[in-house]
């Protein structure tokens, strides 16, 4: 496994190989992220992952200095994944000098996660493209745990006519129900007991929905008061269509739920879909 840190040096090393599969993280990989890279290893020649955490997609008062750095564990574990090249630059090289060249997301940018973190698709799809650009892959694969990030991404390279195939994975958990992100390590033994209740409400919505409730707004309100009893604080929590993430009309068939919540100082996002 190479361990590049220069966009120069990966072009190089991505020279000699017919084809690339490729999966952008942010690091402190878990079991999530080898999945994607269990996805992607048959896909292609070469397995690059890159490990980047992008100030661009963090407002000013969210996470960005604390995020757990943790290069050399990483490695191991993708070493032991069998991935082919590990991309990890500093900030110098992905934004050399100020990012003024933007990706806009449309207007779902604006809506749920992106309500709450303003610019933060901005940010992911400015840096998604780029790295696309430096890694020039045929295929790209994301969790769907960042709903609607799967969504604006898969949004930008059709309009945008990138010759990816984006492959969404299914969201792995621990066996308590719990999302895996590299934020539950944020959590305190006592909020790490608590957190499955939130994929646990998701569940309760997506079984009414199923059995043929309609009314999302009580749903929503239902779940939401529940989590607020157990002491979290729900940003949203959200009925919504598949297809582009706005209001369903009754008769919408595909649908998700959605939501985001913070326990304590962490904020957890997670998803279900209801297929009816
Ligand atoms: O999902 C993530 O970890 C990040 O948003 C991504 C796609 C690597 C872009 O920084």
């Amino acid at each position: 496994m190479d361990v590049i840190h220069s966009v120069a040096a990966l072009r190089e090393r991505l020279q000699r190989v017919p084809n690339n599969v490729f999966v952008p993280t942010m690091g402190n990989l878990h079991a999530g992220h080898i999945q994607l890279i269990n996805i992607a290893k048959p896909r292609a020649a070469c397995t690059v992952v890159s490990i980047f955490v992008n100030r661009l997609q963090f407002g000013p008062r969210e996470d960005f200095e604390r995020y757990p750095r943790t290069l050399e564990a990483d490695c191991e574990k993708l070493r032991a994944a069998g991935v082919d090249v590990v991309f990890a630059p500093d900030e110098k090289e992905i934004y050399p000098e100020p990012q003024t060249f933007v990706v806009e997301p449309s207007e779902l940018q604006h809506t749920l996660d992106g309500a709450v973190r303003p610019g933060h698709f901005r940010g992911v799809s400015t840096v998604v493209l780029k790295l696309f650009n430096m890694v020039a892959p045929h295929s790209a694969i994301f969790g769907k745990k960042d709903y609607q990030q799967c969504l604006v991404l898969t949004n930008m390279v059709r309009q945008l006519a990138l010759p990816i195939d984006i492959i969404l994975a299914e969201t792995v958990r621990a066996d308590d129900g719990l999302a895996l992100s590299s934020r539950n390590t944020y959590l305190s033994p006592d909020e790490r007991r608590e957190a499955p209740r939130l994929y646990q409400q998701l569940c309760r919505a997506r079984d009414e929905l199923v059995d043929g409730a309609r009314d999302y707004q009580r749903i929503e309100l239902d779940v939401m008061a529940e989590l607020a009893h157990h002491g979290w604080k729900p940003d949203y929590i959200a009925v919504r269509r598949q297809s582009d993430l706005q209001s369903p009309v009754n008769g919408e068939q595909r649908l998700v739920v959605l939501a985001a919540a913070r326990l304590g100082k962490t904020r957890l996002i997670d998803n279900i879909e209801a297929n009816l």
